[in-house]
Parts: structure tokens; sequence; C-alpha cells
């Protein structure tokens, strides 16, 4: 792979070394892409529309290619519709795009698609979340996945005391889309944090669900967390005034957001809410958070990625070597991939307006 990989990135520098630089093949100097810039064009292809942050990605990506002088080729696969990927993808190596960013619904259902990208010669860089089983991912932008499980796990721990406190507490688990890799990680970072007071009996899962495949969301559904939830809360009898429940590992906001529905439907208040994880500092949520029913949310700039991945394009178009600073974590069944973790942060009702709206990610007016 690696050598049919720097053969085209050897014949890319040339072709773009010498348009962008009347003759002259060397790397052009970082930093210049809007003038002298390799241009060329890119394609980006986002999962869906229905969540907050992948338009929030998508557009980040488009405006960073466009102003580092790309044109840039963005498709949303509807709402998370495989097929709908799997043909954009294919438009996008017939149709000239000379590196491939994507974010993919199924990780492993691209396998086909990228053959073709192979072929050609095509970069691909998985963005979020990792393509698996495909000698066509040449690189992998995320955040630190694992981190951010094990942020969901230990703010848990924190708030409950287990260190001290005697318990044992009730707790319930939800994860997100079993055919995203991702899941693994966020599921796997916190569990390993909650399993040792699990196992010694402190914490307690009544529903009986701890595995990944009971506790998994299609597609990361609002509705199919609440479903979920709505059923536990009537098998367990958790309410105000039933079973108390004091903790669920929510993986990410939008499944957040259904069990939060669930939970208000039983009676559950500002007041007496469990406390409960998020990922991702959508709006909605964070407007929970600021009102107490959501206790923490895990924020992933999605700024900071879309400037990594145009790092990461610009690099390759211009024949140097991408910024990375992970090359043992992430494994796509045909090889370790070279990774960029950006960092993952805790946001609370006590620092959400400095993350958030101080650093111009939301207006308060967003979140009001
Ligand atoms: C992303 C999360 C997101 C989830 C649902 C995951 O792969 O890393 O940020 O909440 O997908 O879209």
């Amino acid at each position: 792979m690696k050598k049919k990989f720097f053969a085209s990135l050897m014949a890319m520098v040339m072709v773009f070394g010498l348009a962008a630089c009347g003759g002259n093949s060397e790397p052009a100097a970082e930093g210049d892409g809007a003038e002298g810039g390799a241009g060329g064009k890119i394609g980006v292809s986002m999962p869906t529309q229905s969540l907050q942050r992948w338009n929030q990605d998508g557009s980040n990506m488009k405006a960073e290619l466009e102003a580092a002088g790309y044109e840039v080729d963005l498709q949303y696969a509807g709402d998370n519709d495989i097929p709908t990927q799997v043909s954009q993808i294919e438009n996008m190596i017939a149709g000239g795009c000379e590196v491939l960013v994507v974010a993919s619904i199924d990780g492993s259902a691209l396998t086909e698609a990228l053959k073709g990208a192979a072929e050609k010669g095509i970069p691909v860089i998985a963005y979020d979340r990792l393509i698996m089983n495909s000698d066509a991912v040449s690189y992998y932008a995320t955040f630190d996945n694992y981190k951010v499980g094990q942020l969901q796990g230990q703010y848990i721990v924190d708030a409950l005391d287990l260190e001290n406190a005697e318990g044992p507490f009730n707790i319930e688990l939800v994860t997100g889309a079993p055919d995203d890799n991702n899941v693994n990680f966020f599921f796997g970072g916190a569990m390993d944090v909650l399993k040792p007071y699990i196992d010694s009996g402190k914490l307690v899962v009544p529903s009986g669900q701890t595995e990944k495949a009971q506790c998994a969301t299609a597609n990361w559904s609002t509705e199919e967390a609440q479903k979920r939830f709505e059923n536990i809360i009537s098998s367990v009898g958790y309410g105000p005034n039933g079973v108390k429940l004091d903790a669920v590992l929510c993986s990410n906001d939008s499944t957040s957001y259904g069990v939060q529905n669930a939970l208000q439907a039983a009676g559950y208040t500002a007041d007496n809410m469990p406390i409960i994880t998020g990922q991702d500092c959508d709006k909605p949520n964070v407007k929970n958070i600021a009102s107490g029913l959501q206790s923490m949310s895990v924020f992933k700039d999605t700024r900071t990625l879309a400037e990594k991945v145009v790092g990461m394009v610009d690099a390759i178009m211009k024949g140097s070597e991408p910024e990375i600073n992970d090359t043992e974590t992430y494994d796509n069944g045909v090889a370790v991939i070279p990774s960029y973790l950006c960092e993952p942060v805790v946001v609370t009702v006590d620092n959400y307006k400095e993350m958030l709206i101080d650093s111009g990610y939301y207006t308060e007016a967003d979140i009001a």
C-alpha cells in the first residue's frame, strides 16, 4: 500500500509542483495555499445532515479548504444512508478528486468503493471515524476517542464520589451505533473506568444490560435511545418516587437527549435528574447543561479537527509529511493508520461559557 501511495504522491508532487511553482518541483512553502497553493479538487464525504456536528464539520472543512486554495466537492449522505455515501464516493473518485476526506457511516462498508481510490492512487483521510478493512486509508484524524470515554466514566466516578461513598448506586449505560468504530473506544474507555466499581458492587446496573451490543443505539438516534430508555424505566421501575437512578452513561449528546426526554416524561426534573453524560456540546444539550438537565458533555472543537485535516490535505498535495501524533492505536484490520488525535475537554455548567462562548464556538443567542 505504502509503495503505491508514495508513487502516486510523487506523481502528484510533480504535477502540482509544476503547476503551482512554474516549473520548480520543490514543494510549495507552508501557508501559501491561497495564492501559490497547489489547488486541485478535494472530496469531502459526510454521513448525515441530521446531526449538528456533521453540518459544522462539513462547513468548516469546506471553508478552510477553499481558503487554502482548493476546490471542494462536499457531500452529505442523506440521513446516514450507506448506499448514498458509497455512490457519492465513487463519483468523487470518477470526478477527479485528488484527496478524499471521509467520515464514514458504517466504517466497514466502504472497502469496495475505496478500491477505486487505491487504484488511482488517491489518498484517503478517514475523518473522525476510522474506515475499516481498506488498504486505501492513508491517514486518520480524530479526537482521542478512548479519552472521551474515560472522561465520561471519570465524571461519574467523581460526581458520585465512588472512592469514598458507600453506595451501592444504580447506573444505566447507553452507547452509539455498532457500525461506528468510535463506539469501541467511547464505550471501552468509559467501561475501563466504571467496571471495577461494577465488579465490586458499588455500581449496579439494574437492567442487566452491560454489553456493548445491548447498550448500542442504531445510527446514534435520539428516538431509538429514548425508546430503549423508556423500556428500561418501566421494566426496572425507575422514577422520582420509584427505584432510584443515580447515573446514566451516554456516549454522546444525541443519545443523551433521548434519555433526558424519557426521564422527563417519567417525571424527572432538573432538581432530581440523575447524573447524565454526553459528547459534542450540541446546542440543545448545552441548553440542558445550563438548566441542570444534563451534567456534562465532552467538547470536541470541530474547528480544530477541520484545521488539522486541511493541514493533512495540504501536506499531501504539496508532497510533504502530514502532522501525526499517534502511530499505534488505530488498526483498521489492514494496517495501523497514522493518526492525529485532537484533545477532548469536559464541559459542565461551570465552564460552558468560557469554553463555548468566549472561544467563539457559539454565540450567547445560540444557546439562550
Ligand atoms: C462522533 C461523535 C458523534 C457520533 C454521532 C461519532 O463517530 O465521534 O462526535 O456524536 O458519531 O454522530
